[in-house]
């Protein structure tokens, strides 16, 4: 299937394909498949920041004043439960002033169509540039309900990080939501008849939190 998204980032950087590489390994246990993901997220959350707006403050060495500066914008982390939070700590130790927000969503493995099940994000969360959180873009139910919401919320400025995507899962956010940047560590080759990525990585919750 041709990517037809014109928002759609793939970071090739080595060390992403490296620890891929780890996640994909049916034999990672838990806690090294959760080393992997924040080390990615923290390449991912790099890299979504360099285009952050600064504002110039005053600020005063030990030797002299000087001009200084801080962020213009304030972010929200949104993670879509459960797997998504794997990805903040990276994400916060790269921005650690962020504030983050849930969005409990979860596919229903019959139909592969999300289930709703939470909602809590902060009161100024259209003011602010929204990163929304999930490894898995797989038929692109459970990304595009999650922008749907942020979207209901008044968010503006919003990108989407995951970690592995398929293309039926682009296809999907390039019809509704073609406004919104993918940023992402791997673009797998399709789905198989149940919905999941190949090669992929597995049920990206279950590894994360070794409830498989
Ligand atoms: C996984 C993943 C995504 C969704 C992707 O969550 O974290 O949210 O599937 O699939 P989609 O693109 O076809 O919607 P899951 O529903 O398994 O919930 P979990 O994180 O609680 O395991
Ligand atoms: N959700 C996952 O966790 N993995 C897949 O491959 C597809 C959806």
């Amino acid at each position: 299937m041709k990517i037809t998204h014109n928002n759609f980032f793939l970071n090739e950087h080595p060390l992403i394909k490296k620890d891929i590489t780890i996640l994909r390994d049916k034999h990672t246990n838990p806690e090294i498949f959760r080393a992997a993901v924040k080390r990615i997220s923290l390449i991912l959350a790099v890299e979504i920041s360099k285009k952050y707006h600064l504002t110039k403050i005053d600020v005063e060495s030990p030797l002299e004043k000087t001009i200084g500066f801080q962020l213009k914008q304030n972010v929200v982390l949104v993670p879509v439960l459960r797997a998504g939070l794997g990805m903040v700590s990276g994400f916060l130790e790269v921005i650690p002033d962020a504030k983050v927000g849930h969005i409990g969503l979860q596919r229903n493995e019959e139909t592969l169509e999300p289930v709703e099940y939470y909602y809590k994000t902060p009161k100024d969360i259209h003011n602010s540039s929204v990163i929304l959180l999930d490894p898995m873009l797989a038929t692109g139910g459970s990304s595009s309900e999650a922008l749907k919401y942020l979207r209901k919320r008044g968010v503006k400025n919003c990108v989407f990080a995951c970690l592995v995507a398929a293309p039926e899962g682009i296809k999907k956010l390039s019809i509704d939501h073609a406004e919104i940047p993918i940023f992402c560590a791997a673009l797998d080759r399709q789905l198989n008849e149940r919905g999941y990525i190949l090669p992929g990585l597995g049920d990206a919750g279950d590894r994360t939190f070794g409830t498989l």
